[in-house]
């Protein structure tokens, strides 16, 4: 990590910057950290997520953290009491550290870097928590690499399954081979979720909102009450390539055209805002303007609350699509990538953020989150939580997200003021 951008940020903690315009510089830093010259993307097992890891690391120690680097590629802060024991109940903290491809510049980072803010203010005003608390980065929560999503956080709350690791980037690169060349030898192992769900008080994420909810009613924070479920999946057309001007018609296999209908079927499922579908990515083999396209790859995104009726829905549209092409002498192979249900957070940790605000005198509400986030991953294994921070018109997953200083000091100081309380109890 580059010493000059350490001491900048030094600096500005010495400059007295207010913690809502240290994080927004930090976030800024980050943003910095890319593969992709120009933009802003920063994906699982590369150099960007190592040169990350590291500056946030710098960031927890500088906190009072002790800091290690895990297998999977999280990096975790750790603050104990004063008087630790093994018998210490431990409260976590966190959000992701990748990005989607030409991302904003708070989406995940928001989250972890309020939380070591948070820290940082205790650990400055002397309080001793009676418990331990733990701030992660996660690796992989968005899933641009490899076709796998919240890993970092599924590692962490035991329920990655092996199996989805035995896949590939789109080079072709298998996940073990990257996952090696990626940890060193300081890395740690995953942390046992036996020992830590036996004493897991919660678990609490801050994000940016990425809707324009809280944007529209003129309120910095608002408390989550659900996250709606999602599935992925990847589904590949064979057909067969062929010159563009010869082939007639009634002979082609061109899996283009039945990509384009499958398309238009999935779409038409999606008729109002509770169940949004998106095909975000699509590959053609063999990309050539006046080739029919022999295969051709594209990705489904779907969201709802309901996760009977949206597993069952793309399935029979999907199904049916498959027969309709097989009588054609073609075939498509489909990937369920990606599945969480949907997940209520935690009655009790949201009347203590309730209560934290009001005592504090923050204007909030109540909404429901559209995005997936890494506090899915724990949800039942300890009761979750997640504070939303007003964005830009409402705008993520593109560069132009934006969020207010303001607003990320109240959320340091709702982290703050929340810890203390849990303590209390
Ligand atoms: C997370 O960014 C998601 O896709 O919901
Ligand atoms: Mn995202
Ligand atoms: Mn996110």
């Amino acid at each position: 990590m580059k010493e000059q951008s350490r001491a900048k940020i030094i600096l500005n903690r010495n400059n007295c910057f207010n913690s809502g315009s240290n994080v927004i510089s930090q976030c800024q830093e980050l943003s910095k950290i890319t593969e992709v010259q120009g933009e802003l993307t920063r994906t699982y097992f590369t150099q960007s997520h190592n040169d990350c890891n590291e500056l946030v690391g710098f960031w927890m120690k500088m906190a009072g953290m002790k800091v290690s680097y895990d297998e999977i590629g999280n990096v975790i802060g750790t603050l104990k009491p004063v008087k630790a024991n093994d018998d210490n109940k431990i409260f976590v903290m966190g959000s992701h550290l990748d990005t989607v491809t030409n991302a904003g510049k708070y989406d995940g980072v928001l989250g972890v870097l309020t939380a070591i803010e948070a820290i940082s203010s205790l650990v400055k005003d002397n309080i001793d928590l009676p418990y331990t608390v733990k701030v992660i980065g996660f690796s992989n929560e968005e899933g641009v690499r490899f076709p796998i999503a919240r890993t970092g956080s599924k590692a962490i709350a035991g329920i990655l399954d092996n199996d989805e690791l035995q896949t590939k980037d789109r080079q072709g690169r298998s996940f073990s081979s990257q996952q090696q060349s990626f940890i060193n030898n300081s890395c740690v192992p995953i942390v046992p979720v036996e020992i830590l769900e036996k004493n897991l008080i919660g678990f609490l994420e801050v994000h940016i909102e990425q809707g324009p909810v809280l944007y529209r009613k003129d309120l910095p924070l608002g408390i989550v009450t659900s996250i709606q479920g999602a599935d992925r999946y990847t589904v590949t057309i064979s057909g067969i390539a062929g010159h563009a001007g010869t082939v007639p018609l009634a002979f082609r296999k061109d899996a283009m055209h039945k990509a384009s209908i499958l398309i238009n079927r999935l779409y038409d499922l999606s008729h109002n805002n509770d169940f949004m579908l998106t095909v975000g990515r699509i590959k053609t083999h063999p990309d050539s303007t006046n080739t029919i396209a022999g295969e051709v790859t594209f990705t489904i995104d779907a969201r709802s609350d309901n996760d009977f009726q949206r597993r069952e829905r793309i399935g029979s549209c999907i199904d049916q699509f498959i027969s309709d092409i097989e009588d054609k002498g073609m075939t498509a192979k489909v990937v369920h990538n990606y599945s969480s249900d949907t997940s209520i957070c935690d009655h009790v940790l949201n009347d203590q953020l309730s209560k934290s605000m009001k005592k504090i005198g923050i204007p909030h509400c109540h909404l429901k989150s559209g995005a997936g986030h890494d506090a899915l991953s724990f949800h039942n294994i300890t009761p979750i939580a997640m504070i939303f921070v007003r964005c830009f018109e409402g705008l993520s997953h593109v560069p132009e997200e934006d969020v207010n200083s303001s607003d990320i000091e109240k959320a340091v100081n709702l982290v703050k003021e929340t810890l203390i309380s849990l303590g209390e109890k």
